[in-house]
């Protein structure tokens, strides 16, 4: 297995080998030796702080990153003060972007006072031209950067740097392959995410995502389940199945499977507790996934179905291919067929030639569906994509009022569905301290909602029966039953 690899056994006198992750394995090996020379010289190993913007996918290409490091034996720090410093980033709206600029100011100072750190860029930012262009002017302190397709090659571009002296830049158009096999390091012992698929052929008309994430590539059903069963063998009770759109997931693979047969292979994993998985398309979303979350009991009963917009009009000129009708009628037939599901959902206000009736649209469908809770975004156009181009941008103060309204009567409803399991008792999986106070923890119901609870930390990692007294709306406290 090559998570057991010795990397100092690694022949690094020969040339690297072609072949991934074999090639990946050498680097480490190569990066390692100058690790070793760096302890010697401080007297410490030097240190590696990751900085992860965005989305859940980041997250966890943020784990895979760190496992490359720490196995060629950096140290993690959360201080940027670190020796090697990695912003992994995200575009999907301009703000991501104008603060990791903001933040380079600020690593640009302490580069100053610790010339020998390294910092490196990677994520979705480094896909657009114009952000490269940007930093080969404005930032040229920046060591590494690369993108969305080959963060499986941190350790060949960290060996270039250190081997060239100069900006290493690497960053690739596409790609048709998943590099499986590397080391990651889980930010949680007992819960993981896992990549079934990546990249997106939707293209919304707002949206960025299919332009630095690439076309739709489904990993093996096999590998997906191997990793699963190693997960659970080390402990993880709970699994995040990731995608950016789940409910097309397998369709291109050589054997197709669905997203709903692949929910019964990981099921079947002993030791998994609960699955969970994000993001699913309305449009995609079909009947044997339902029967799925219907029939599997790990499965648990909670739906992130983004909406975007509740006017069919705006629905269409997102290019997201269902109706209000068809979203509404879709959420009965779930609720039909888990009738305590609990759903959530991402809303984008302002979409350009959004009028007032069609925000009383999206009003409308959110006070008839109740959603648990509700990602409220500004629309925020994005260089490239179809509606950047569209002509009727609606004025900031009106999007802004808008968006303030649309919040208020979210937290609202929210706190209203989240408090239904009041004075019930409800499965608990345990995940950390609480900072209510010392001797409390905070937990996830199976639907996702917070707990907390007075309890021991020895309890983290194990899902334990809690009785819900009070609800504060976005969360309850609870006491162990
Ligand atoms: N502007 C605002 N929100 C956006 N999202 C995606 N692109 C944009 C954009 N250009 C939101 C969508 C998506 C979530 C992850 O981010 O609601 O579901
Ligand atoms: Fe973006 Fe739409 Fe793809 Fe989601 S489904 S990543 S919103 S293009």
């Amino acid at each position: 297995m090559y998570q057991e690899i010795d990397l100092d056994r690694i022949d690094i006198n020969v040339e690297p080998p072609i072949e991934e992750p074999d090639r990946q394995y050498y680097f480490m090996a190569r990066c390692r030796q100058w690790v070793q020379a760096f302890e010697r010289k401080n007297g410490r190993r030097p240190r590696a702080c990751i900085q992860t913007f965005g989305c859940q996918m980041n997250a966890r290409d943020s784990e895979k990153l760190l496992g490359i490091l720490e196995r060629i034996g950096f140290e993690e720090t959360e201080d940027e003060h670190g020796d090697f410093v990695l912003y992994n980033t995200c575009t999907v709206r301009e703000n991501a972007n104008l603060r990791v600029y903001g933040r380079l100011g600020y690593l640009n100072t302490l580069k100053k006072k610790n010339p020998s750190m390294l910092i490196a860029l990677c994520g979705c930012m480094m896909q657009e031209q114009e952000v490269i262009d940007k930093i080969k002017k404005s930032y040229r302190f920046v060591d590494i950067i690369f993108g969305t397709h080959n963060i499986f090659k941190l350790a060949e571009l960290l060996y270039d740097r250190l081997e060239q002296k100069a900006m290493v830049v690497d960053v690739w158009e596409s790609t048709d392959r998943i590099v499986e096999e590397l080391p990651t390091e889980r930010k949680y012992p007992f819960k993981s995410g896992v990549n079934i698929m990546f990249g997106c052929n939707n293209f919304c008309s707002y949206c960025i995502v299919p332009y630095v994430r690439g076309r739709e590539r489904s990993r093996n059903p096999e590998d997906i389940a191997e990793e699963i069963r190693r997960l659970a063998a080390d402990g993880v009770v709970e699994v995040m199945l990731l995608g950016q759109n789940v409910n097309s997931y397998g369709k291109n693979l050589e054997n197709p499977i669905s997203f709903a047969q692949l929910l019964k292979l990981v099921s079947e994993v002993e030791g998994i507790e609960r699955i969970r998985f994000m993001t699913s398309h309305p449009k995609d979303l079909s009947d044997e996934l339902i029967e799925a979350m219907r029939t599997l009991p790990k499965v648990c009963p909670h739906l992130h179905l983004p909406l975007q917009s509740g006017s069919s009009k705006i629905l269409k000129d997102m290019n997201r291919r269902y109706t209000k009708e068809q979203y509404l009628m879709l959420v009965d037939k779930i609720r039909q067929a888990v009738p305590d599901i609990s759903l959530t959902t991402d809303i984008i206000v302002g979409f350009p030639g959004e009028t007032e009736e069609d925000f009383e649209e999206t009003l409308d469908v959110v006070r008839t569906v109740g959603f648990d809770s509700a990602f409220t975004f500004i629309y925020s156009k994005r260089t490239g994509t179809q509606a950047a181009r569209m002509e009727n941008q609606v004025p900031e103060d009106v999007v802004k009022e808008r968006f303030d309204r649309l919040l208020g009567e979210v937290q609202q409803i929210s706190a209203r569905v989240c408090a239904r399991h009041l004075h019930t008792v409800q499965k608990v999986l345990a995940e950390e301290p609480d900072s209510h106070g010392p001797g409390y923890l905070t937990g996830r119901l199976g639907n996702n909602t917070i707990v907390h609870f007075p309890g021991d930390t020895s309890l983290i990692g194990t899902i334990v029966d809690v009785y819900l007294e009070e609800s504060k709306g976005f969360y309850y406290m609870g006491r162990q039953v």
